[in-house]
């Protein structure tokens, strides 16, 4: 039976170290193009630009209109920008088209890719690898990422599925998301359901806490109060069960004294059809 020496550790612990270092060396000098500055790709740009793995200077944003270039050059006036597509990829490595849907397949058809060695990442929701591989090839390695927009605070719940990828290629889109938040690699088929969790899921909580503030005003608390408690609770929850790894009901027992007032409220939840709702809602994501 192998048993492990300290000298096995340590040449563990520098075989590691070793591939980490080569890893954030490749990042380092890796250009990436981002093909539309609005919501997602504004908020990536940013977010790639106060991480360590990716240059600001190796940056390059394109989008139609000047307005958001200015923005996004003002935020970082490091970050190239440029209204032409094709003149933002001819020197990426990894290419994320962060246009509506409806206009990737245009944006797509109206560039001049290099499949053998471009990375091409598509954050647009509900395009399955099936339909890319008729526009772009069926060799060409093709990442789905799912931000939410919890992006522009480095807070995201980023989904990622890849095509043709290899394992350093899923580590390294896996790496430059984890720091805007975490980043999660699933199977394609998981990706509508994950989506509905994650990117619609966001505005379900964001109701939640619309809904709360609701009550606190009309039980005498100012909105701004309202706001800050309740999103601080929120926090807290989501933070009992990242950091705990515990279930939810776990949690809602310590804070349910029989007889209590928390359980007459939960219970009131239920009368009103809480969990219903949300499975409902989030199934109706998935459609
Ligand atoms: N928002 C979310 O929560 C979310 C979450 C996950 C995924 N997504 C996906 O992210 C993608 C972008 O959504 P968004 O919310 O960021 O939309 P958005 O704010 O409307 O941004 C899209 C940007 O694309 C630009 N654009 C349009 N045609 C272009 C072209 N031919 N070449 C280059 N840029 C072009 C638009 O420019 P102009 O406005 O100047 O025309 C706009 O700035 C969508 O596919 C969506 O499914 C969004």
């Amino acid at each position: 039976m192998c048993q492990w020496s300290s000298s096995c550790y340590c040449s563990m612990a520098i075989g590691t170290f070793f591939i980490k270092n080569m890893l954030e060396l490749k990042f380092k000098y890796m250009k990436v193009a981002i093909i539309g500055a609005g919501n997602m790709g504004g908020a990536i740009a940013r977010g790639m630009a106060q991480g360590s793995l990716i240059r600001p200077v190796d940056i390059t944003v394109s989008n139609p209109s000047e307005g958001k270039l200015r923005a996004i050059k003002e935020f970082n006036p490091q970050i190239k920008t440029t209204c032409n597509n094709q003149e933002a990829i001819n020197e990426a490595d990894l290419i994320i088209l962060a246009v509506k849907p409806w206009f990737i397949k245009e944006v797509i058809e109206g560039l001049t890719l290099q499949t053998e060695k471009q990375i091409i990442a598509s954050v647009a929701a509900g395009i399955p690898f099936a339909e890319y591989e008729q526009w772009i090839g069926e060799k060409a390695t093709i990442f789905r990422i799912i931000p939410n927009t919890a992006i522009s605070q480095m807070q995201s719940m980023t989904l990622l599925a890849s095509h043709n990828a290899s394992k350093e290629q899923e580590a390294l889109l896996a790496n430059i998301f984890n720091e805007m938040g975490v980043a999660m690699l699933i199977d394609e088929k998981q990706m509508g359901a994950a989506t509905a969790l994650t990117s619609c899921g966001i505005a379900y909580v964001l109701k939640y806490i619309q809904a709360a503030m609701q009550a606190g005003v009309e039980m005498g608390i100012y909105p701004k109060d309202a706001a800050r408690m309740v999103a601080q609770s929120v926090k807290g929850a989501a933070e009992l069960i990242l950091t705990n790894e515990s279930h939810p009901s776990v949690e809602i027992d310590k804070v349910t004294t029989p007889g209590g007032l928390t359980i007459k409220g939960i219970n009131e939840l239920e009368h009103g059809g809480f969990t219903s709702a949300i499975i409902n809602a989030m199934k109706a994501s998935l459609k």
